[in-house]
């Protein structure tokens, strides 16, 4: 008698201590659709905020869906985890599926199916779609099973096909015994979308697809509007989360009821040993993905910051914060608590991530310290966004003044040497450091950033790093900037070193003549900026090309312009057209501090950029490229302290 009050106890009990469960977030498929985005600078801003709104949803809701803009660009989006998924597993698995199907661009659509979520965005509303072209079962294990494994899938198929269109979370989840040994575990889910018609017709052709599996131990269907699995092994997540808000009263008096009662001590371990075997098992069932030592090795980390914390410091990603578009996402400004600023960086194309890689890839980014880089603070790894926290440098980018007329002014010769030596010292670092040699790939005026006392510091290395081995499209357009790159790399992806000394050198001449290399395009000067000082150089007339910001300074001094001309010769060195004859940085960065006779330049390449077919986005994208924001930022409560 009192085994059995026991007995009864611990399951309820057990209800209301639910360990996290499995978020499996590994994926089965993705498809991307064959369209291109037809006009990208409409495109990107729709497609990431159906992203950012999505998450949003998932946070509280197991559903949501997204429209952003109108048109051919316009984007609808559909989020959902199934239903077993506990809140918590459901941000990560939505994180993870957010940070691969952005791999589709510049294609304008796509889909993914993970084993706990599914993500899909279209140019038009496909809502209402159930079955379609795309659709594809996925046949998980090769053992042949017996024909009563097959039976007992069938049914228990056919009870979830009826049970997921019946049910108001459309999801329907089963066990079907084979024999002693042996169950079949079915799961099905619809898209909240759909009529409860069109969700049966979807698990009704789900279920005759995925017996096109048998005999094997493993089967998935993946239609438009609906997911179907069955397995020899027990992936479902042991409770229903739904459920257990509503258990919680009727525990809670049970327990305080028997509180007075002497087996309390006896209760108490055994409730320890079945938790301590229920974790066990737990541990068990989850892949590779191990979600609590992920969350645990983030808690402990100090570069971990907690996304709540980053919502709050940006006034919830509010416009008025915004700093620029960088190459892999959009730079807002924050104020933490303490009154610390920092820049923080919202990735968007980040398709090689995953969560536990994203954080080895920023423990690493971080350990790289130098006067002149950029520190990267941390991250917010596993919320559902991907987010580099930076230091917030109050006088944005160098391009903001080298080609502004009167913002020109506020740099004197003296201080233009300072931030080209303070670049020089910051790539030596990075090309030089032994542990991990690192090629900027994108050195530009945008992405040397400015400290108060205008001090140069290399900002968005690292990333680059990170995505070489991806050859997508994207990141070909986005890892460097026209007019920047070094002829090798544009033209066979040749990556060493010299590509940035190639673009440090495009850099010098910009510093000293205050023109901007990608101007060429335009009207304005129509041969390249390194043409135009190698012109010069040959003529012996380069004075003619000096900023007229510089000369305008009284203080220009003969031993200044014997400078100017030492970094131009600097600069035309850096940009020769055959890499091994470009110095290293270090000897550049000797050249600059000596007073020795150079080596002659032989000549820059002369390409004709306007034939070169690469989509030129990157001239948009930048890590602060907006106008000075006056929107004043909402102080933040002081509540949420960070990092851990
Ligand atoms: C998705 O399925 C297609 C067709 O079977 C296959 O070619 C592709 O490699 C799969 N993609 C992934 C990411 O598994
Ligand atoms: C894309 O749209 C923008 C904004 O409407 C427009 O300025 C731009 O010309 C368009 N680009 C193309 C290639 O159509
Ligand atoms: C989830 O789907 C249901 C049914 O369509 C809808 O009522 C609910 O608003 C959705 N939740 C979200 C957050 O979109
Ligand atoms: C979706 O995009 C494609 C290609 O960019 C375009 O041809 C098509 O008209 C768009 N669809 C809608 C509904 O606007
Ligand atoms: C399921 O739907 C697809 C796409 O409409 C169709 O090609 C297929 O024949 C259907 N399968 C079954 C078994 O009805
Ligand atoms: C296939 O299933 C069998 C038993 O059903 C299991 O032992 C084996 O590990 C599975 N193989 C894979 C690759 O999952
Ligand atoms: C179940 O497993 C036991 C021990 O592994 C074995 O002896 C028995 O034959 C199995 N029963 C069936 C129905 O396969």
């Amino acid at each position: 008698m009192k085994k059995s009050i026991l007995v009864a106890l611990m399951v309820i009990l057990s209800l209301l201590i639910r360990s996290e469960g499995n978020a499996r977030s590994k994926i089965i498929n993705m498809t991307c659709d064959q369209q291109l985005e037809n006009n990208i600078t409409l495109f990107m801003p729709n497609f990431v905020r159906t992203m950012e709104i999505i998450g949003t949803l998932l946070r509280t809701s197991r559903n949501g869906t997204a429209i952003s803009g109108t048109g051919p660009d316009g984007n609808y989006g559909l989020g959902q985890c199934y239903g077993d998924l506990s809140p918590q597993d459901c941000i990560l698995c939505y994180a993870e599926a957010r940070t691969i199907l952005p791999s589709c661009f510049p294609h304008n659509g796509g889909r993914i199916y993970l084993d706990g979520c599914f993500m899909r965005v279209q140019n038009y509303s496909f809502f209402h779609e159930y079955t379609g072209p795309n659709d594809m079962v996925v046949c998980g294990n090769t053992t042949a099973k017996s024909g009563l494994f097959g039976a007992a899938v069938r049914e228990a198929v056919g009870n979830a096909v009826v049970e997921g269109s019946g049910n108001w979370d459309y999801f329907a989840r089963g066990e079907s015994v084979v024999n002693v040994n042996e169950s079949v575990f079915v799961m099905a889910d619809c898209w909240r979308t759909l009529s409860p018609a069109e969700c049966r017709r979807c698990l009704e052709n789900a279920s005759a697809a995925i017996s096109k599996c048998l005999p094997s131990s493993e089967g998935r269907a993946l239609n438009s509007g609906c997911f179907m699995r069955y397995s020899d092994t027990d992936f479902l997540n042991p409770i229903p989360v739904a459920t257990i808000s509503s258990n919680r009263g009727m525990v809670l008096a049970i327990v305080v009821s028997i509180v007075s009662s002497v087996t309390v001590l006896t209760v108490a371990l055994m409730i320890i040993l079945y938790i301590m075997k229920h974790r066990l098992i737990q541990k068990k069932r989850r892949g590779s993905y191990d979600a609590k030592k992920l969350s645990k090795m983030l808690n402990d980390s100090s570069l971990h910051f907690k996304y709540s914390t980053i919502e709050k410091a940006t006034s919830n990603w509010n416009e008025c914060n915004k700093l620029g578009q960088g190459g892999f996402g959009t730079v807002y400004k924050g104020v933490l608590s303490d009154g610390r600023e920092i820049a923080v960086k919202r990735l968007f194309f980040n398709n090689k991530f995953r969560a536990t890689d994203f954080y080895n890839e920023v423990n690493m980014i971080s350990s790289v310290e130098h006067k002149n880089l950029v520190r990267l603070l941390g991250c917010s790894c596993s919320g559902p966004e991907s987010i580099l926290v930076y230091e917030y440098l109050p006088n944005l980018s160098l391009d903001r003044f080298i080609f502004d007329a009167t913002k020109g002014k506020t740099l004197n010769w003296q201080k233009r040497f300072l931030i080209i030596s303070g670049t020089a010292e910051g790539l030596v670092y990075l090309h030089e450091n032994t542990k991990n040699r690192i090629i900027h790939r994108d050195i530009k005026a945008a992405n040397i950033l400015l400290d108060l006392r205008l001090r140069a510091k290399i900002a968005d290395f690292g990333l680059a790093r990170s995505f070489q081995d991806d050859q997508s499209h994207i990141s070909t357009a986005i890892a460097g900037t026209l007019g920047y790159m070094a002829p090798e790399y544009l033209a066979h992806g040749q990556l060493t070193e010299k590509a940035d000394v190639y673009s440090f050198g495009v850099l010098l001449l910009e510093i000293v003549t205050g023109m901007e290399n990608n101007k060429s395009k335009t009207a304005e000067y129509t041969d390249s900026l390194v043409s135009i000082v190698w012109n010069h150089f040959q003529e012996d007339t380069v004075e003619e090309i000096f900023d007229p910001n510089l000369m305008m300074q009284h203080y220009v001094n003969t031993n200044d312009l014997k400078e100017i001309k030492k970094v131009i010769q600097v600069g035309l060195l850096c940009t020769q057209e055959a890499p091994s004859l470009r110095p290293s940085m270090s000897i550049v960065l000797k050249m600059l501090a000596k007073d020795e006779t150079l080596p002659l330049p032989s000549n820059p390449p002369f390409i004709d950029e306007k034939t070169m077919e690469l989509n030129d986005i990157s001239d948009k994208l930048q890590f602060y490229n907006y106008g000075d924001n006056d929107c004043s930022i909402a102080t933040v409560s002081h509540s949420d302290f960070y990092p851990r």
